[in-house]
């Protein structure tokens, strides 16, 4: 016989798969898949994260929140994880969800980061992981994603990304020293994912095109 915490687990992932299926239909081009990301590509995008030095995490498009669960799991316990969706039906199934003081969920763009940080008095971020599909952002409002996160990203941050196509490549090039890349297929759908990082003595800015 199943545990009431066993029924109301399944209730929360009904829930969610009902939110995440909404918000598909709505915009499928922005939010990718109806389905959360699988626990292989989960464990395989957070392996390398240097928990123990992260007290601010950022979430871009958490969507269900698996992502966001695994990394609070993760994170020590006076860290902070600053999670941002455009859709409030995603913020607010996370609030409903996760139960957990070190989650901020935020309903607004990636864009305004920098914003969103020094509203709650974090000026800036160790780690930023990205689930955002680059690809359909457009060009203009991925550079200005990518600006705003290079310009609250700690000297020594981590910048993360799982995408369908390869679009943001080019991006992480433009600013990270070192940019590592994998792929998961064991996803529905099969992701790249993308590892940079700006070392210590790189605290300068690379000129960027227009
Ligand atoms: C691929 S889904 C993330 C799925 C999530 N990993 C999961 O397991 O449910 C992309 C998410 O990005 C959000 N999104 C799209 N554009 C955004 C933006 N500019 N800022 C923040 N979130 C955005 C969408 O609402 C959607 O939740």
């Amino acid at each position: 016989m199943q545990t009431h915490s066993a029924k109301s687990e399944i209730a929360d992932q009904l829930r969610s798969f009902g939110v995440s299926l909404k918000e598909f239909l709505r915009d499928p081009s922005m939010v990718g898949s109806a389905f959360p990301a699988s626990r292989r590509m989960i464990d395989k995008m957070l392996a390398d994260v240097p928990w123990k030095e992260i007290d601010v995490f950022v979430e871009y498009g958490p969507g269900t929140g698996r992502f966001t669960e695994e990394a609070l799991r993760r994170l020590g316990p006076h860290a902070k994880l600053v999670a941002i969706d455009t859709s409030p039906d995603f913020t607010r199934n996370l609030e409903r969800q996760i139960r957990d003081r070190r989650l901020i969920a935020v309903a607004g763009s990636a864009q305004d980061v920098e914003n969103i940080l020094s509203l709650r008095g974090l000026d800036s971020a160790d780690c930023i992981l990205s689930g955002l599909p680059f690809s359909n952002v457009g060009r203009l409002e991925g550079r200005a994603i990518m600006d705003a996160s290079w310009s609250v990203l700690a000297t020594n941050g981590h910048f993360l990304a799982y995408q369908m196509r390869k679009a943001i490549r080019p991006l992480l090039d433009e600013r990270f020293h070192m940019v590592s890349e994998s792929f998961e297929w064991r996803n529905v759908p099969p992701c790249h994912l993308y590892m940079a990082s700006r070392p210590r003595h790189l605290a300068r800015r690379r000129a960027v095109p227009a």
